[in-house]
């Protein structure tokens, strides 16, 4: 169990808006912050975070909680291990107990043996075994300044060197497994999974070594083997070298494909180059790319899939307010090539070609104008297509400068064209209003109701208790005059009769006429659970809500009970009956 007075420190500590802002981009409204959300995809920003009320929730996919639970659902751990990571954080010791069902220390030990790993790669590369990794490097142009920067490594070809290496460094089996540097062969020995490649170590941005990626030097297939998936490896969420690009004083990122691509590049003096890593980008990937920079300049590979990865980048990339530009080489498939064909002239060539770059939008339009032949009858399909594209532009002004073009270069009206833009634009909105009222009807309804089951069953009154438990919320000066009134056993629902039980303890055992925060449900719920109560929080119509109101959603609560009580019995209780009766005619006034 942990102290209450551990948990007050470590709140005092760990403000949820400086930790949320750790990972995503928060704007100011009010004296709340909102952000695009970082557990779903959305255009729109619908998570909020209240420092008011310490808690955090998101409209769109009803995820909210704690700061706890926000590390908890972002970090991928328990209760206890968030508060743990949570801990290290502020500088506080943290609990050992339980330490082996703990992902928090299984991850900061995948860390230390990640990092023993990658040390001992690099030395390697400078032993006997390592000689012809290096001279691979070499004939690739890596120098020893870029090897040392990245920590670019040799993991040698005898099926034990790192096993041996790390068991002698004092780790256990265990976690040497989990790390995914090796693995159980087929004879049951522990062996090394990266054998005679060049390893480049992943950093996230927190500086710890979580993954490698290693190529073969001897065309032996595959051509790149990264770390799988582990505690603390996920595909799709991190950028090789942001962690050092995000230093950079320029204003934009240059986004490329690969290990060799972000190491030349840097040779010549460029520091703000990132990868993807063959994975096409992700939303997560953007949203964190969105929290370092306004800009980015695509330079994936010149083939049909590096042109594919192109239209999925921009798009999700365009979605988290970035602008994009796109840089094509010429003859060259990727930016290492370029930069090997070059020579001493690429720096001053690599340069120009960013200067060049073209908008995500003029790369869209060109495409497709390349797409069709160049005849009068193809303008108009090339029109509706350019529509299209011209949509996805939020900005007005950028939206009017391209109908300028678009109206010179065909001889229409600027005006028809914005008009056609609006009334796309309209159609997309439409359509997804339609969803969304969709969407708002099956939650109303209660139906597919994860966390309040009963809903669906008891709609009437588990709304009216929702409102009631919002109220007091937000008006805990008047919790004694509703508890005087109505009790948790009066309630319908389940899960609301649990939170109002647990406001009712808190009520009970409270100092002075301290508030109830989101911290006071935290034992008692799940994850999920904590989520509906976050949105109890964000209530901002219950902020308004009146005491007269309460007292209706009140009657509302009895007058439902007794419905199912009085239907459900043989009518034997008159007073009960009775009682219906005066509290329906409340209800009806
Ligand atoms: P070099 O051939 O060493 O110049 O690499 P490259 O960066 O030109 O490789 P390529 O364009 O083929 O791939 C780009 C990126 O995709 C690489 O840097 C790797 O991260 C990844 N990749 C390429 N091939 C493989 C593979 O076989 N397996 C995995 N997991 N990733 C790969
Ligand atoms: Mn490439």
């Amino acid at each position: 169990m942990i102290s209450q007075q551990f948990l007050d420190e470590l709140l005092s500590k760990n403000d949820i808006v400086s930790v949320v802002s750790s990972y995503i981009l928060l704007k100011r409204v009010g004296g709340d912050f909102v952000a695009l959300c970082p557990f779903h995809n959305e255009k729109t920003a619908s998570f909020h975070v209240y420092p008011q009320s310490d808690s955090f929730y998101c409209f769109g996919c009803e995820t909210g909680g704690s700061i706890i639970t926000f590390v908890q659902k972002i970090e991928n751990l328990s209760y206890i291990d968030a508060v743990r990571f949570l801990a290290q954080k502020s500088k506080m010791s943290f609990f050992e107990d339980d330490k082996e069902n703990s992902k928090f220390f299984k991850k900061n030990e995948i860390f230390r043996v990640n990092r023993e790993a990658a040390k001992f790669f690099y030395s390697s590369l400078y032993t006997k075994e390592g000689s012809n990794a290096l001279l691979y490097l070499k004939s690739r142009g890596v120098n020893e300044k870029a090897i040392r920067h990245f920590g670019i490594g040799y993991s040698d070809s005898s099926k034990f060197s790192l096993c041996n290496h790390l068991f002698k460094s004092g780790f256990e089996e265990e976690i040497l497994k989990e790390s995914g540097l090796v693995f159980n062969n087929k004879t049951a020995s522990l062996s090394d999974r990266f054998l005679n490649r060049i390893m480049f170590p992943i950093i996230d941005l927190n500086g710890n070594v979580i993954g490698f990626g290693g190529r073969s030097i001897n065309d032996s297939y595959p051509k790149y083997l990264n770390t799988k998936e582990t505690l603390v490896f996920k595909k799709g969420t991190n950028l090789f070298s942001l962690n050092f690009a995000k230093k950079t004083k320029e204003n934009f990122l240059i986004l490329t494909e690969g290990y060799m691509d972000v190491i030349s590049l840097f040779q010549l003096g460029f520091e703000n180059i990132i990868a993807t890593l063959g994975t096409a980008l992700t939303f997560f990937q953007s949203r964190l790319l969105s929290k370092y920079t306004n800009n980015v300049v695509i330079a994936y590979d010149n083939d049909e899939a590096g042109q594919r990865a192109t239209d999925r980048a921009i798009s999700f990339l365009r979605n988290e307010g970035i602008f994009v530009k796109v840089l094509k080489l010429e003859k060259e498939k990727d930016p290492d090539e370029f930069v090997q064909t070059y020579k001493e002239q690429a720096v001053y060539r690599f340069s120009k070609l960013i200067k060049e770059a073209k908008s995500d939008i003029e790369y869209r339009l060109q495409k497709i104008k390349n797409s069709i032949s160049d005849n009068s009858d193809n303008e108009i399909i090339y029109l509706q297509k350019a529509i299209k594209v011209l949509c996805s532009i939020k900005n007005k002004m950028e939206r009017e400068i391209w109908a300028k073009r678009l109206s010179s270069e065909f001889g229409i009206d600027k005006k028809t064209i914005i008009h056609q833009i609006e009334l796309k634009e309209v159609k997309q909105k439409k359509k997804s209003f339609k969803e969304e009222i969709k969407n708002i009807k099956v939650s109303l309804s209660g139906r597919n109701d994860i966390v309040n089951k009963e809903k669906a069953k008891f709609l009437k009154a588990a709304s009216a208790e929702e409102l009631l438990i919002s109220y007091i919320i937000h008006h805990f000066e008047d919790v004694d005059i509703i508890f005087k009134k109505i009790s948790s056993r009066d309630f319908c629902t389940n899960f609301n009769a649990r939170v109002m039980k647990c406001i009712e303890d808190f009520v009970k055992q409270r100092k002075m006429s301290q508030n109830i925060t989101i911290h006071d449900f935290q034992n008692n719920f799940s994850v999920s659970e904590i989520g509906r109560i976050a949105k109890f929080f964000a209530s901002d119509i219950s902020k308004k809500d009146s005491i007269v109101n309460a007292f209706n959603y009140i009657d509302v609560v009895f007058s439902e009970k007794m419905r199912e009580r009085i239907f459900k019995s043989d009518f034997s209780e008159v007073d009960t009956i009775k009682d219906y009766i005066n509290v329906l005619k409340r209800c009806k006034k």
